[in-house]
């Protein structure tokens, strides 16, 4: 897998990256490390994760250089009104001086008891991100966002001065976002797919047409669901595993044909699961009703 793409601000992304979401401390480190030792170049995590001190050890471990990784963290909920803060502690915690690429988690703000911040406009967190992007040029490479809809990019577009070089999104077959996919691409904004696989207990790893066209690529119905993000112009694509064969296995990008994406992308006609952030239903609950599930 050497494909890669290129950001708006001319780096270079590898296309498969290495996902950590839910990838606890113990076992995280040793993921990262032997997916770096697999060759891939391309690790994301997050403060929310909770695991950015071991991805940092699992970096050191496989010796590959800082300079030949591409690293993704994101600021978190409850940091919008310290982005600074944030910044500094995600440095510190992964042991590097620079972020390849710094995220908005999620368009919502919520206070440090895990509420919905309704006093704090996210877009002031963008802007907060953009004057700490031009401050620092050394300490971070690239500024973008992730779980951001059509209608909150329209929002954002307005007020910001650097445009997001990426947009990271739930994207699998039965969560496709042909909108946000084809908003972002036209604005040269690169979407990262995250949960490519459907996440835990996927039911998408024995659908009959996943099972299919892995028999005819002879290849593991994982190797479609990421091929089929990874075969997309600008896509990039992150699955996470904590399993040496699944690391391994998963870097294998095979070629689809436009008529395999296309059947792949029926499968959200009638097998709709997990939320389809942005509009993710539990924000709701949260104190945040305007992001309501599309489906
Ligand atoms: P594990 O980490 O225990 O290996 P996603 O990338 O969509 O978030 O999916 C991650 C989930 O899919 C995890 O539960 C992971 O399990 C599992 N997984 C990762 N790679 C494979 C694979 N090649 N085959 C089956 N399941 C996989």
């Amino acid at each position: 897998a050497s494909k890669s793409v290129t950001l708006n601000t001319g780096a270079v992304m590898p296309t498969v990256g290495f996902g950590t979401w839910r990838s606890k401390p113990g076992q995280v480190e040793f993921a990262v490390e032997h997916a770096l030792k697999h060759g891939y170049r391309h690790i994301d995590t997050a403060a929310a994760y909770g695991n950015e001190a071991e991805v940092g050890q699992g970096i050191k471990a496989s010796g590959v250089p800082r300079e030949e990784i591409f690293l993704t963290t994101k600021l978190d909920n409850p940091d919008h009104r310290d982005a600074a803060g944030a910044l500094e502690s995600s440095l510190k915690k992964l042991g590097v001086t620079y972020l390849d690429l710094w995220l908005l988690h999620w368009p919502a703000p919520m206070t440090k008891d895990g509420k919905a911040d309704k006093e704090h406009n996210w877009i002031d967190t963008w802007k907060s991100m953009e004057a700490l992007y031009k401050q620092y040029p050394e300490k971070i490479k690239a500024i973008g966002v992730s779980n951001v809809s059509v209608e909150f990019f329209e929002k954002l577009l307005k007020e910001a001065t650097v445009i997001p070089a990426v947009n990271q999104i739930e994207l699998h077959p039965a969560c496709p976002q042909h909108d946000i996919v084809e908003f972002c691409t036209k604005k040269g904004i690169v979407l990262t797919a995250y949960s490519p696989l459907g996440s835990e207990n996927s039911p998408l790893l024995t659908h009959p047409t996943v099972k299919k066209l892995a028999e005819k690529y002879n290849v593991q119905p994982a190797n479609v669901l990421v091929s089929l993000q990874a075969n997309r112009p600008n896509v990039t694509v992150l699955p996470k595993s904590v399993t040496k064969s699944r690391i391994e296995a998963n870097f294998t990008v095979i070629d689809l044909t436009n008529e395999d994406i296309e059947e792949l992308h029926t499968i959200d006609k009638d097998h709709h699961f997990r939320a389809c952030s942005p509009q993710w239903t539990g924000w709701g609950t949260l104190g945040f009703p305007e992001y309501k599930s599309p489906l």
